[in-house]
């Protein structure tokens, strides 16, 4: 039994990964599994919230009592967060979007050629999060670091940079795919470690965090 901490409250949840197409039968996407959002998206609604996810392409069921978006790139999932944010209280960006997109996708499938691999021109996605927490009035923000190295200095200046009171920092880059993760909390008082788990009970742990802290910011 999970107490109803987040009752009446409208959450919206971004998980996996975006996919980004090349040509109509290529394209770039990352190693994200979806299943820390998803899980995030489940222990939400346990908490008795309203939960829209927007999801990049997954293997994942959709979890009980939780509305799902299914998109495929980092312009359709803004376009869905856009429309499912307003009036909402908690954004929760846990996809792993990617930074950069192939500006101009091929009409036709790219063929291969005897003068060498064509070049790819990138350019830069919209940062989602960044968008959402400029909004007026908008929900409280949480923000997702998942770093290689460094992991507090870069979670700290991504939560100032991205302007969001809260990132959960993911303690080493291998937690791609599998189904136990270790997360330190980063607000402006600091660094919060969470004991490690599988990723539904620091799921859980995360929810009832995130909780307290949007009762406290409702409040203020
Ligand atoms: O800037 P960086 O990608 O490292 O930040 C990660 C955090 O920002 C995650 O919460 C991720 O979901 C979010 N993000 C986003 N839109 C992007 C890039 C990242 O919402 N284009």
């Amino acid at each position: 039994f999970q107490p109803q901490r987040l009752a009446g409250r409208r959450v919206v949840i971004t998980a996996g990964p975006t996919f980004e197409p090349i040509d109509p039968v290529r394209g770039i996407t990352n190693r994200s599994s979806g299943k820390m959002g998803y899980a995030i998206a489940r222990a939400a609604a346990e908490a008795g919230a309203r939960v829209d996810l927007i999801s990049g392409p997954t293997a994942l069921p959709v979890p009980w009592g939780v509305t799902r978006t299914d998109v495929e790139t980092a312009a359709q999932m803004r376009a869905a967060v856009l429309a499912a944010v307003h009036g909402a209280n908690l954004f929760v960006a846990v996809a792993a979007v990617a930074d950069w997109r192939p500006a101009v996708p091929h009409a036709e499938k790219i063929k291969r050629r005897t003068n060498g691999p064509p070049a790819i021109d990138f350019t830069e996605n919209p940062d989602i999060l960044a968008e959402v927490a400029a909004l007026p009035g908008g929900p409280y923000c949480v923000g997702f670091a998942a770093e290689t190295q460094h992991l507090e200095a870069h979670a700290q200046a991504k939560r100032r940079s991205k302007n969001v009171p809260l990132i959960v920092g993911n303690l080493g880059h291998l937690t791609f795919g599998k189904d136990d993760n270790e997360i330190v909390l980063f607000d402006a008082a600091g660094a919060h470690p969470l004991p490690a788990g599988d990723k539904l009970t620091l799921a859980r742990v995360l929810v009832a965090e995130i909780a307290r802290r949007l009762d406290a910011s409702s409040s203020a």
